[in-house]
């Protein structure tokens, strides 16, 4: 069954079209990959899914519920939760703060928070210190543990290793499946498309806001077309 159900949705900026009868499904326990160049549109598709933009038209369903348009704090309240691809923590504030302001729309985030402390020992560490001076992947990380304060059903991530070097990267997979395999249905997007489609179920290539192609990760990532056109050989 679909968690996530995005149909025919039209979305762009201004009077810029973006989305182009854009579609996908997300269904339980998967971690779905977008993937496809610079431009594409793939932030755009999170940023609608999440209610940051309107769409223009198409239906966005969670849980089978008509979910178009709704407010971004509506929808963390339904379970749906957004790492964006740039300034996704809070510089200035310390790593428990980060997980506090992910926590506001919890009544105590205090229990869910200690948990996630036990899930990433790293973060346990530097409770005290300053999101700003962790590392790149310890930042990376931090986003994703602030989205998981919510304990969200569906979670968009934004391109969760860019900016990082080759050997973080890794590391930041395996947090994002860690996540997925206590429950949590994952839609997200990576430039590094080959890793991103590794450790997918499925996969969609997105080209000028509307998909290419789609199909299991394995059988894109055998795809000589998809290969060639999107995956760099
Ligand atoms: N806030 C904005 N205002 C106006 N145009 C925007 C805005 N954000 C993105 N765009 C434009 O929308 C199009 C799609 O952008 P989008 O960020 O969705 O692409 P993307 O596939 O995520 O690309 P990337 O791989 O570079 O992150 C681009 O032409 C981009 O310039
Ligand atoms: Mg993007």
């Amino acid at each position: 069954m679909s968690v996530l159900e995005v149909r025919d949705v039209d979305s762009g900026y201004g009077d810029m079209q973006v989305l182009h009868g854009m579609s996908l499904d997300l269904h339980e326990e998967e971690i779905v990959c977008m993937v496809g160049p610079n431009g594409a549109g793939k932030s755009t598709v999170l940023k609608t899914v999440f209610g940051l933009l309107e769409p223009w038209s198409g239906t966005i369903r969670l849980d089978g519920e008509d979910i178009t348009g709704m407010a971004p704090e509506d929808l963390v309240r339904r379970g749906m939760a957004y790492v964006p691809q740039v300034d996704n923590v809070f510089p200035p504030l310390t790593v428990e703060e980060n997980l506090r302001m992910g926590g506001v729309a919890r009544e105590d985030p205090g229990p869910v928070i200690e948990e996630l402390y036990e899930r990433f020992p790293l973060l346990d560490e530097k409770r005290t210190a300053k999101a700003g001076s962790l590392s790149g992947g310890q930042q990376q990380l931090l986003a994703l543990a602030r989205a998981l304060v919510v304990e969200p059903e569906v979670l968009l991530i934004d391109e969760p290793s860019a900016g990082l070097a080759p050997t973080i990267v890794d590391d930041v997979f395996e947090d994002v499946r860690k996540v997925n395999e206590l429950g949590t249905a994952i839609l997200m997007i990576e430039q590094n498309a080959r890793a991103g489609l590794r450790i997918s179920d499925r996969g969609y290539v997105l080209d000028q806001g509307s998909v290419e192609f789609e199909g299991n990760a394995d059988t894109l990532l055998e795809d000589p077309k998809v290969a060639e056109l999107y995956l760099g050989g």
